[in-house]
């Protein structure tokens, strides 16, 4: 009877005890290691994750572990194992991507590449990267990790897509190993082809759809003795009783198994739009509407996204700044003062607390006259809005490391700028020249130059991008009697478009980086101050002034149904002629003026504007993109219907053999020995670094040569330019930049007078310009305002004309003896020109000198 049991137990199988189980459990943590920029960045808690080789030739590994002591126990014998990732973009071509076990530990900090995650971020503390374990102090013993050169488990990857690395005697001997001894589970690294372009990326961890993330199954007996125990916040798990009762679990008796599972269903986080979130199970979730995250996901604060509805506020149009003495449009004086303040921006949104001009987000338009001077008053008022008290501390995390507030700290000051004014020096919004919350300071502007869309904006050195991502913008719009007489849309037929991308929390409150980042992409795009609004516009023609007012996002704006406008500006005014185009591109700081006819629209019809612009730009396509811009509804009325003048302003080109002296400006990336990882340049050198110094009423030719990625829209103040053309180079043995090919000319669009351009990767944009106006120092920089806050703002000194003396009165007088003194003093208390400790009147005559060297 014995043997007859035990021969009908084999046939039966092994006992019930024995029976296998299968686990399925989501990474516990996940990180790219990134060979280029010096090895030092990471992307810990980015959504994705990389392998291959990019294309610049730099490696990415991915690394990712998974927690299999807490799923199975110990004394388990492991049967099977399969890896799951879920590959979400990729370069064409199809590669192995082989799992190898790694065998030290490593990190996973908070960095966040952010976008679509290609470059990473500088790295975070605890952070694994190419050249740590732990950033910054556990290093690999080999870069790039340290694992076993036999690969556990392998396949090809090509498209995007869910893939599954099936089990291999290797991966189940991994994670026996890791089982059996889980303080030696490190987890695998993934490596990719790394000979050719071959990037892959994949989810990681924390994938905002869940069903992405990276997953491990595995298929073991547990020892005897355990039986499936269910727990309320994880999945049903093999426990011994004991085990079971001391985890809070309830035991299901001996030898029963968590597959099927006994327990009750599971339940996650499920998340509705207005950002509440219940827990229910799957199926519950589904029934509400819901957007389920998984099972056992908590409800965090900050899980649910806020899911904003498009076009259901009407679009606002900037007031018109009251002045306190004269006219708008004329001769006036104005107060400007800077309040942090609440407005909805969004009406889904509570209300966002900003900062803005005369109780204003975006500020008021100050309308200007060309020869009628305006002054402003600009004052500080920030307030903390809970205590009333003047701000001691700026409103968003301020980076410490960066030129300001390296002297500054984290106050919250504030300085203008009239971005495309002719200002003097003193007036022109010095990065350096802040005020603190209480202070103010006036500001006179000469309009002595051609009309054009100006706009106002903080420049504070340091936190440029954090004052006007808080909102301290505005529209200057010159104009003149000749522009006035050409009949274009005026009026409520006229409007400025200020278009920034922002992200919020839930609360309604701006999100941003702690930390310098490269760039900042929003996930919500606002103009004039709010979300994806809608014009109602009567069927006639409509003058729009578009303003690219955004931190880092360049967008290419057209109509949803692909129809033609007519662009008749660019920054600094009008074109020759209006050009036709289907779409206009403009990076941080450009701007255009636009026409778009609603004439041909019947009644009822919307048309969308629509972005198309990759983030990073130009970056790969689709990447990044935030397509939803704001929307026009037609009404019947008729509106403006007069045809566009078929010629608008002359602009005369500046003959290129004018130019005296051609200079280089090489934009790149490099290692930054102040703050650590890496900095944006200009020609490697830093704010301080004044070597360049045109010379008033002379021409150059200035070369912005892009040696990165990704483009920099450039801007140096006081003068406009004219492009000549954009050419691709090649980087020659010896590092020097080899142009090739064509010069290409700008579009028509692009062939009038500018203050920013697009210097795209890879090649050699040439602009050139006549210095006119003031002598003094000026901000030529960067208008990605994260570059701009990092390295990537210079300054030249304008030199006066050989013709001219310091006065311009030409003669020389004491009195120059004394703007010398007086220019110089309030800016260099310290120091005089001869730096021998004392201001005498050599100091003067050397001063001149140096002014006037070089003149004939
Ligand atoms: Cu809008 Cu110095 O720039
Ligand atoms: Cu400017
Ligand atoms: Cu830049």
């Amino acid at each position: 009877l014995v043997a007859a049991a035990a021969a009908l137990g084999v046939l039966l199988g092994p006992p019930a005890a024995l029976r296998a189980d299968v686990v399925t459990i989501v990474a516990s943590k996940d990180a790219t290691l990134y060979q280029d920029d010096f090895g030092q960045f990471a992307n810990g808690a980015g959504e994705y994750m990389f392998t291959g080789v990019n294309g610049g030739g730099a490696i990415r590994r991915a690394v990712v572990a998974f927690d299999l002591a807490s799923a199975i126990p110990p004394g388990s014998v492991v049967n099977s194992v399969t890896i799951t990732m879920f590959l979400s973009r990729t370069r064409t071509g199809t590669f192995t991507a082989s799992f190898h076990r790694v065998t030290a530990d490593w990190g996973e900090g908070t960095s966040n590449a952010g976008g679509e995650e290609g470059g990473g971020a500088p790295s975070t503390p605890g952070d694994a990267t190419w050249i740590h374990r732990s950033y910054n102090t556990v290093l690999w013993t080999t870069p790039g990790g340290d694992f076993v050169p036999t690969a556990s488990a392998s396949r090809s990857v090509g498209s995007t897509g869910s893939y599954i690395w099936s089990s291999t005697a290797a991966l189940v001997a991994d994670v026996q190993s890791f089982v059996d001894n889980p303080a030696s589970n490190f987890g695998w690294i993934l490596l990719c082809n790394e000979t050719v372009n071959s990037t892959k990326r994949f989810d990681s961890r924390t994938s905002l759809t869940p069903s992405r993330r990276p997953t491990i199954t595995v298929n073991f007996t547990p020892p005897p003795g355990t039986g499936a125990c269910c727990f309320d916040t994880s999945p049903c798990r093999p426990r011994t009783q004991t085990d079971c009762e001391t985890q809070g679990g309830v035991f299901q008796g001996v030898g029963t198994s968590c597959t099927p599972s006994p327990c009750p269903p599971a339940t996650g986080a499920c998340c509705f739009g207005n950002t509440t979130c219940s827990v229910l199970t799957q199926a519950g979730c589904a029934s509400q509407g819901g957007t389920y995250q998984g099972d056992y996901t908590p409800c965090s604060p900050g899980l649910c996204p806020l899911v904003l509805t498009p076009f259901v506020d009407p679009l606002p149009r900037p007031a018109v700044m009251q002045p306190d003495t004269g006219t708008a449009g004329g001769a006036a004086t104005y107060t400007a003062t800077v309040t942090e303040f609440q407005q909805q921006l969004h009406r889904d949104l509570p209300p966002t607390t900003v900062w803005g001009i005369n109780g204003g987000y975006p500020g008021p338009t100050i309308e200007a006259g060309c020869g009628q001077p305006v002054s402003v008053t600009w004052v500080n008022n920030l307030r903390d809005l809970t205590t009333g008290q003047l701000r001691t501390q700026h409103y968003l995390p301020v980076d410490l490391c960066l030129d300001g507030p390296d002297e500054y700290g984290a106050a919250a000051r504030t300085v203008f700028h009239l971005h495309g004014g002719v200002v003097p020096h003193d007036f022109d919004g010095y990065p350096e020249y802040t005020q603190l919350p209480g202070q103010q300071v006036t500001y006179d502007y000469p309009n002595l130059q051609p009309p054009a869309t100006l706009w106002y904006h903080d420049h504070s050195q340091g936190i440029t991008r954090l004052n006007v991502y808080m909102g301290l913008a505005g529209f200057y719009l010159l104009r003149d009697p000749f522009e006035q007489s050409l009949g274009l849309p005026a009026g409520e037929y006229e409007v400025p478009l200020a278009i920034q991308d922002r992200m919020f929390n839930a609360d309604g409150t701006l999100m941003y980086h702690d930390e310098w980042h490269d760039h900042f992409f929003g996930d919500t795009i606002l103009v004039n101050g709010k979300v994806w609004p809608y014009l109602t516009v009567k069927r006639g023609k409509y003058r729009f002034r578009l303003l690219n007012g955004s931190t880092s996002r360049t967008y290419t704006l057209a109509l949803s149904n692909s129809q033609f406008f007519q662009q008749i500006g660019t920054e600094q005014g009008l074109l020759s002629a209006p050009v036709q185009v289907s779409s206009v591109t403009l990076t941080p700081g450009e701007r255009a003026d636009i026409v778009m006819d609603f004439s041909v629209y019947s009644a009822g019809s919307q048309v969308t504007l629509v972005n198309s612009a990759p983030a990073p730009f130009p970056g790969q396509p689709d990447e990044g993109v935030i397509p939803n811009v704001m929307r026009f509804v037609v009404e019947s009325a008729t509106g403006h219907t007069a045809p566009l003048p078929a010629s608008l302003r002359p602009v005369q080109a500046i003959p290129e053999a004018l130019a005296v002296r051609t200079r280089d400006m090489v934009l790149r990336q490099l290692p930054d020995d102040i703050c650590g990882g890496t900095a944006w340049f200009i020609n490697g050198l830093r704010w301080h670094d004044v070597v360049d110094m045109p010379r008033l009423e002379t021409v150059e030719i200035w070369r912005f040569i892009n040696r990165s990625a990704v483009s920099h829209p450039m801007h140096p103040h006081l003068v406009k330019f004219l492009v000549l053309d954009r050419q691709v180079f090649d980087v020659g043995s010896n590092d020097e930049v080899v142009p090739v090919g064509p010069r290409f000319p700008p579009q028509a669009g692009e062939a009038g007078w500018k203050d920013t351009v697009d210097a795209p990767p890879n090649m050699i944009t040439r602009v050139i310009m006549r210095f006119e106006g003031y002598t003094g120092h000026f901000p030529f920089h960067c208008h990605i305002l994260e570059h701009e806050d990092n390295e990537m703002m210079r300054q030249f000194e304008a030199m006066p004309a050989c013709t001219g003396d310091y006065n311009a009165d030409l003669t020389l007088t004491s009195q120059d003896y004394f703007h010398f003194l007086a220019d110089f003093f309030p800016r260099r208390p310290r120091s005089d020109v001869n730096r021998d400790g004392r201001i005498d009147s050599q100091d003067f005559f050397d001063f001149l000198a140096s002014f006037f060297s070089g003149c004939p």
